[in-house]
């Protein structure tokens, strides 16, 4: 080894990041760091069951739907009991929205100032399968008064109400990347430390890439103009590439530039994806990236006002200018 190598700081935690940006904010006296190391310590115990759940029987299918009508996988559930727990003893939380429950969850902590919207388990059609699988979360401060009932205006908040989102990405690392608002920062997990450290600092995403992502299972019942743009994409030798974990191909368009849609199909009239607890966040790191992210026709998905708990809403999310070209053939047929 080196000489240049020895002693090399082992770089910023999760944690002391946390506390040196707190100063950022004028209304929070703690409370949201301490919220941010809640989800990480979540995160912590989920990407531990994830790694071991071939050997200890959590691979596989619970045998319920949750209330979209999906086959709950058993990481699916045990993860969002996890987060629901760790929010919950946190203190900082009053009320959660989970993609695996049908109500708005409250957490009997009155005092708490703020409000999460959780997919606890992303991809999950991939957990058996050994591939990148995620959790993403949104957080907002609460509408109704600290002390008071917890109020549906306090979950159906549009995406620019965002005090900070983020996601966990279980892959051949597990990172976390979060925004305040301030630019997008990722954290590398180094499991025999226990620790997050600071690995990509101020993320941006190109503004034009060569990845597009897309289902073509469903090809046949895109709308024409959208065709269209898939056969530009073609035309212009990008590379097709589609895990069916968003967290995963997100993260990849964000690092390298690229196009992810999830569109309306036959089977999801209004998008599969939905906006309070996988849109809104993403679409809320991706701009502070300097990306985009709308419906497909000019609505800025932060913008999309919220009426039910799990509404979908299409998805076109990425390099600014690949969402503009998609949105130039689109744009006939608003
Ligand atoms: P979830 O596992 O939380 O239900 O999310 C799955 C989502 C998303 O992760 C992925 O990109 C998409 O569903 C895949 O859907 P298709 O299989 O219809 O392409
Ligand atoms: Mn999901
Ligand atoms: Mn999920």
């Amino acid at each position: 080894m080196k000489n240049t190598q020895l002693g090399l700081p082992i770089g910023t935690t999760l944690d002391r990041f946390i506390k040196s940006k707190q100063d950022d904010f004028s209304f929070a006296t703690g409370e949201l760091s301490q919220l941010l190391r809640d989800i990480a310590l979540a995160g912590k115990i989920v990407n531990r069951e994830i790694n071991r759940a071939g050997l200890i029987d959590l691979g596989g299918a619970y045998g319920k739907q949750n209330v979209q009508g999906e086959d709950q996988q058993k990481l699916d559930v045990v993860a969002d009991i996890r987060f629901i727990r760790a929010l919950k003893n946190g203190g900082e939380v009053c009320a959660m929205v989970s993609e695996e429950r049908d109500e708005i969850i409250e957490l009997d902590n009155p005092g708490g100032k703020y409000v999460v919207a959780i997919d606890p388990l992303d991809g999950s059609s991939n957990i058996d399968v050994n591939v990148s699988i995620g959790t993403i979360f949104s957080i907002y401060r609460r509408k109704s008064p600290v002390g008071g009932e917890v109020t549906h205006e306090d979950v159906l908040q549009k995406g620019s109400e965002q005090i900070a989102a983020g996601y966990l990405l279980y892959g051949s690392s597990t990172m976390m990347i979060y925004t305040t608002g301030r630019g997008v920062f990722g954290f590398t997990y180094e499991p025999s430390l226990g620790e997050y450290f600071l690995s990509h600092q101020n993320i941006s995403i190109p503004k034009q890439g060569k990845i597009y992502s897309v289902n073509e299972g469903s090809y046949n019942d895109f709308e024409s103009p959208l065709k269209d743009y898939i056969s530009y994409c073609k035309d212009q030798r990008y590379a097709g590439r589609y895990i069916g974990s968003l967290v995963a191909d997100f993260h990849r368009n964000l690092l390298k530039g690229g196009i992810y849609i999830y569109p309306n199909t036959g089977s999801y009239p209004n998008g599969k994806l939905r906006l309070l607890y996988e849109c809104n966040a993403l679409a809320f790191i991706v701009e502070q990236a300097g990306g985009k992210a709308t419906d497909g026709k000019g609505k800025r998905i932060m913008e999309v006002e919220p009426t039910e708990l799990h509404q979908r809403v299409p998805f076109y999310v990425g390099s600014v200018e690949m969402v503009e070209k998609v949105e130039s053939y689109l744009k006939e047929t608003v």
